[in-house]
């Protein structure tokens, strides 16, 4: 998604921009540009290409500068081309006296473009961005601080802007409201940025700002005005940025090599977890534990899909109820709160907007307690929240989440452990055999990779299809929901997944020789009534694929493909289970040829509604 980096220096900033650039390119973009104040004028370069056609597009115009402003666009207004793309100046002359690059959306653009274009101002694009540079213009005074400042009172929506001025150079002005953007700072050298990310290897010195806060950053230093025009300090942190190796190595993408991951991912991310304590999720978390009796569990998409196998553990382990609601719905519905709930937000970015909206929401609706499973440290959420549980996933670039969803059911296997401490269900020696048992993980999970051979032969017969089916029970429908998302989003074969007992209700009806149905299929108490479902699909000619655990009663027969999993803990399956399903919806992405690491259409980091 969108993001944005600025720089005041006093060296060419140009390799900065690109550079900050280039690290926020996983996240998925499908333009970029960059604006600098050269010698009295702004210039700019846009490109649809990648970042690094923008590099040498630059190299070629001889652009150096002490002060600029980059952007890497997704299109949501208008779609990807060189006129959409950022920056956008104003006004639409030769010479423009403002630039600006904008993340989020402005949902009054129609009524401000109305009233701009009454006043003179030609648009070039059909951005919604378009409208807040020519806003900017016309109420520019003399002072770029005092116009940004009016201009963001008349938007509303979403927002995170960097905006440049012809007449002031050395001078960058930044406004947020409900889109991230961070102040960096180094010796004599000042930096904006959507995430702390983009600056890596520039600055860890960094200083959040909050919402409806405006930032003027310049040579000699830098100040915020709050939403209410008062000055104030924001503090600065040093962060541990998540910046990891970018590098492919021997993989063809990132998306093979974050599932060839998971078991360094998941033994990292168990590292330095001694025994089940409640400090595992921060200082004082005893207190918070003590202090609920319910959990209500947010995310979107693979973080969805988590939170509803936590929900299973925790209210087998611990015995709290659970409820899990996704991000997106949860803000804007009428809940009951409850101030003795937990609310624990999942989420591999802490940056996803929806998520991050819902809990503030679940805050000012008046409950505390927040807890944030987490990949990346230094993020919102993990701000917002008190409490934290950190994944040690390391950076993840393919869009389709894999080795962070993996870590993050460890770290909800392990709040499942520490809430049955607390509440007394589960005693020292069984805590200490399902931690034995989670140590196991790293072994279980290279035994399912080891199946990658089995996986390419299912995925060959998938790539010809056009649908599937998937189905799950209890602990592993979440599995199969997952499963049925990753093949839809990198390989564009239409999926489903249900629980196998809905199969009678509706799904059933679709059921041909042309629909492969995958089943996941472990040795549990549900087996027996999952075995009738898979008869109900052989008996209508369906052909079944069935995952399944090393000791099962399957075999394959005629329309009955059968792949045993390597051994490992019951309760544990869901994480060795998502494996093999993984690894099919790549393999068959390979076979279809599509972009995998940035499937059509989606970002890593979806950090507007
Ligand atoms: C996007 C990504 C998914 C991810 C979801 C939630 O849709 O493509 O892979 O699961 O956002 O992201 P989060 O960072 O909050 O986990």
């Amino acid at each position: 998604m969108c993001g944005i980096v600025g720089a005041v220096s006093g060296r060419n900033v140009l390799g900065v921009l690109l550079q900050g650039l280039q690290r926020l390119e996983y996240r998925g973009y499908d333009s970029c540009g960059v604006a600098v104040w050269q010698d009295g004028t702004l210039r700019t370069s846009r490109s649809t290409a990648r970042v690094a056609d923008l590099a040498r597009q630059i190299d070629a115009s001889g652009l150096h500068a002490l002060t600029g402003i980059a952007h890497t666009r997704w299109a949501t207004h208008g779609a990807p081309s060189t006129a959409n793309a950022h920056p956008h100046v104003s006004p639409d002359t030769a010479r423009p006296r403002i630039a600006l690059v904008h993340n989020g959306i402005i949902e009054n653009h129609d009524s401000l473009r109305a009233e701009l274009q009454a006043a003179g101002y030609r648009f070039d694009s059909q951005t919604d961005t378009e409208v807040i540079a020519h806003l900017i213009d016309r109420l520019y005074d003399g002072d770029l601080f005092d116009a940004v400042e009016q201009a963001v009172r008349r938007l509303r929506g979403a927002y995170a802007l960097a905006v440049l001025c012809r007449d002031e150079p050395h001078r960058i002005v930044g406004a947020r409201s409900g889109s991230p953007l961070v102040v960096g700072l180094s010796d004599g050298e000042c930096f904006l940025a959507s995430d702390a990310m983009a600056l890596a290897g520039v600055t860890d010195r960094i200083a959040y700002l909050r919402d409806g806060d405006i930032v003027d950053i310049g040579l000699a230093g830098w100040h915020v005005h709050d939403r209410d025009g008062q000055r104030r300090e924001r503090p600065v942190q040093t962060v541990k940025i998540l910046a990891g190796s970018t590098d492919l190595g021997p993989y063809r993408h990132f998306m093979q090599k974050e599932i060839f991951e998971q078991p360094q991912a998941l033994a990292d991310t168990l590292e330095g977890v001694e025994g089940i304590v409640p400090e595992l999720f921060g200082d004082g978390a005893w207190r918070t534990f003590d202090q609920i009796d319910r959990l209500l569990i947010l995310g979107c998409g693979t973080s969805y899909y988590a939170g509803l196998v936590g929900k299973y553990w925790i209210e087998l382990l611990a015995r709290i109820p659970v409820t899990v609601e996704i991000a997106s719905e949860y803000r804007y519905r009428p809940s009951i709160p409850d101030p003795r709930t937990l609310v624990v937000t999942i989420s591999q970015s802490g940056e996803t907007a929806d998520t991050l909206a819902a809990l503030l929401h679940a805050r000012n609706l008046g409950q505390p307690h927040t807890l944030t499973i987490c990949n990346v440290e230094s993020s919102a959420m993990v701000r917002e929240s008190t409490l934290a549980y950190i994944t040690r996933a390391g950076i993840e670039i393919g869009v389709a989440s894999t080795k962070a969803f993996t870590t993050q059911l460890a770290a909800l296997f392990l709040l499942a452990l520490t809430l049955a401490q607390a509440r007394g269900t589960l005693d020292d020696d069984a805590l200490a055999a399902h931690l034995q048992a989670m140590r196991h993980l790293p072994r279980a999970i290279q035994g399912a990779l080891a199946l990658e051979p089995q996986l390419i032969a299912w995925a060959e017969q998938f790539a010809a299809r056009d649908h599937a089916l998937f189905l799950g029970r209890g602990l592993h429908l979440p599995i199969a929901q997952e499963g049925a998302l990753k093949l839809k989003e990198i390989s564009y074969i239409h999926a489903e997944a249900y629980p196998a007992g809905e199969l009678k209700h509706g799904p059933l009806a679709l059921v041909t020789d042309a629909m492969p149905v995958v089943t996941v299929a472990p040795t549990d108490e549900l087996l027996a009534k999952l075995e009738s479902n898979m008869q109900e699909v052989r008996a209508r000619g369906g052909r079944l694929f069935v995952l399944t655990d090393a000791d099962s009663r399957f075999d394959s027969a005629d329309g009955v493909q059968v792949i045993r999993l390597p051994e490992h803990h019951g309760l544990l399956s869901p994480i060795v289970f998502t494996v093999p399903l993984q690894l099919l919806a790549y393999h068959a992405a390979i076979v279809r040829g599509t972009d995998i690491d940035k499937p059509r259409n989606l970002a890593k980091s979806v950090t507007v509604e």
